[in-house]
């Protein structure tokens, strides 16, 4: 994406931010409350619109693509989730796959849908309506829903909120299956630094609606950018060979 800027009533929420997501990758996005990163989410999804800027992929301007074709290269899992609740998780992990299926899903639209409720552990709950399940249980069928839309790329907004660890560890581990295995380009939006310093490949760390820093994670992760972006210290530790944040105390 090159030169986004948004702004509300005159202030601004993101000035300038160019960056080149790579694709068949993992990104983590970074960074305090605030910062915009769920605003750059959006703006990469085209629910809301730059005030100057783009966003391409593959060599083509979201802008001048339909909402259908976007639909079917980019998957979105919000940071607030709000939809009517009388839909069962069935239903819902369904409509990821409206783009493909329309209103005649087939045999291979119903597949998708079962894999997609298998992977995030909503079988037993797929006659549920979405306001008697869990909040973990929830998230996960927003989860399944982004899921079965199959695009290439899937963004994800804090998709760890709620999520007990072993659900969030095997969310992690399935994406990147996904990035490493068939091609995907995730991004995802953490807060948990060892998450994403573990299971990303790339980093955009965003600070008062700039980019911080970016690029690879094994390079950037430094205790010293962490701790100056987040302006509390934060040591990078080594855990059996492997980068690990320490800021708990
Ligand atoms: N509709 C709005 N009107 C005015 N300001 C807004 C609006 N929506 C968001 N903002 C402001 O834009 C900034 C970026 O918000 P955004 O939701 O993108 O942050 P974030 O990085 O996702 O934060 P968090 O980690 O808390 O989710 C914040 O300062 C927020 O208060
Ligand atoms: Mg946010």
């Amino acid at each position: 994406m090159s030169e986004l800027s948004y702004s509300v009533s005159g202030t601004d929420i993101l000035r300038d931010i160019s960056v080149e997501i790579p694709a068949r990758g993992m990104t983590a996005l970074i960074g305090p409350n605030g910062a915009g990163k769920s605003t750059l989410l959006h703006l990469m999804s085209r629910q809301m619109e730059p005030m100057s800027g783009q966003v391409v992929i593959d060599g083509q301007d979201l802008a001048t693509i339909t909402a259908q074709a976007r639909a079917l290269k980019l998957a979105v899992v919000a940071q607030h989730l709000n939809i009517a609740s009388r839909i069962r998780i069935r239903d819902l992990v369904g409509f990821g796959r409206w783009p493909h299926a329309r209103n005649r899903p087939t045999a291979e639209d119903r597949a998708w849908v079962t894999d997609a409720m298998t992977h995030f552990d909503l079988i037993a709950l797929q006659d549920r309506f979405l306001d008697e399940v869990s909040g973990g249980q929830r998230q996960r069928a927003f989860i399944a829903m982004a899921y079965a839309q199959d695009t290439e790329w899937l963004l994800l907004d804090e998709p760890l909120n709620n999520l007990d660890l072993h659900h969030a560890r095997s969310l992690m581990a399935r994406l990147r299956d996904m990035a490493d295995h068939q091609g995907k380009s995730i991004v995802i939006v953490l807060h948990d630094l060892n998450y994403a310093i573990s299971w990303a490949d790339h980093v955009v760390a965003l600070r008062a609606g700039r980019v911080a820093f970016e690029g690879p994670v094994q390079a950037m992760a430094t205790g010293e950018n962490l701790s100056n972006l987040y302006q509390t210290p934060v040591a990078m530790d080594h855990v059996d060979g492997r980068p690990f944040a320490r800021y708990h105390r």
